[in-house]
């Protein structure tokens, strides 16, 4: 399959920002923005807003923009439900109209000391009620700078998705966020952003075989901005961006959308 008929996607991460009236707002400029501009089957977009505005969010898009514009989680707990103060379910998250979840993120990972055996829990649970995860996977500097970094993804990717089958496996997205690129303004050079996708291509040729690793629609995330996403977004590699700060504006995020569906 070539890059042309692969799933493409910008999604935004919202992180822990915006209030509900923010939330409503730039889920309206977005949905907007679709309803009158066309974008080819197979370019969409995606929106991750705080778990207290997913409802929200999810209940203001348009049927007709059903397509188009899908909601997802920043993250999901390992079971259905009970006692399990705080967490929210897979099912839940189901439930209220989502179809995505962020998983792996490197937040989690840093902050929440999220393993590999946990995310690798929380893929297979996403699974099982159709949630479609959105796995993150990227290096901290400091094995950047050893240069292991297609080593050190090629574990994060062993250890929570290489149990899979290969049916389940063909329903995830992956997104390669190099940690010392969120945030910071440092984004990953076009040839740094290649570089590890098709390293990661190959990985799941080996792992998957070729229609597999062909087909995975594998998104950059880090600092992508509109300044910088025609040169990302038109590696060969390269099927859209996982955004944070950039999301959080109607404008830059439908440019967002608007470069990927010319170059990408
Ligand atoms: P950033 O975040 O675009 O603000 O660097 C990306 C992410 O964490 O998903």
């Amino acid at each position: 399959m070539s890059k042309k008929s692969r799933l493409k996607i910008v999604a935004g991460n919202w992180k822990m920002n915006l209030h509900s009236n923010e939330a409503l707002e730039l889920v309206t400029g977005i949905s907007n923005y679709l309803e009158n501009n066309d974008l080819p089957d197979n370019c969409q977009a995606i929106v991750c807003p705080p778990s207290p505005y997913l409802f929200l969010v999810a209940n203001s898009i348009s049927e007709e923009l059903d397509n188009k514009l899908s909601v997802g989680a920043q993250n999901c707990y390992t079971k259905a439900s009970g006692a399990y103060t705080g967490e929210i379910s897979p099912e839940m998250i189901q439930d209220i109209g989502c179809l995505y979840v962020l998983i792996g993120h490197s937040e989690r990972r840093k902050y929440f000391g999220e393993s590999h055996e946990f995310l690798a829990q929380k893929v297979n649970k996403a699974l099982e009620v159709d949630l479609i995860p959105i796995f993150c996977c990227g290096e901290p500097l400091e094995i950047r700078e050893a240069g292991t970094h297609v080593d050190y993804v090629s574990t994060q990717l062993k250890e929570s998705l290489f149990h899979l089958d290969v049916d389940n496996f063909n329903r995830i997205i992956l997104a390669y966020e190099p940690v010392w690129a969120i945030g910071t303004g440092k984004t990953a050079s076009p040839e740094q952003a290649q570089e590890m996708h098709a390293a990661i291509r190959e990985m799941l040729a080996t792992q998957y075989g070729k229609e597999t690793a062909d087909s995975v629609t594998i998104l950059y995330g880090g600092s992508c901005k509109p300044a910088n996403a025609e040169e990302l977004f038109s590696q060969p590699d390269v099927d859209g961006g996982l955004i944070g700060g950039a999301s959080l504006k109607a404008d830059s995020f439908t440019k967002l959308i608007e470069i990927l569906n010319e170059v990408g």
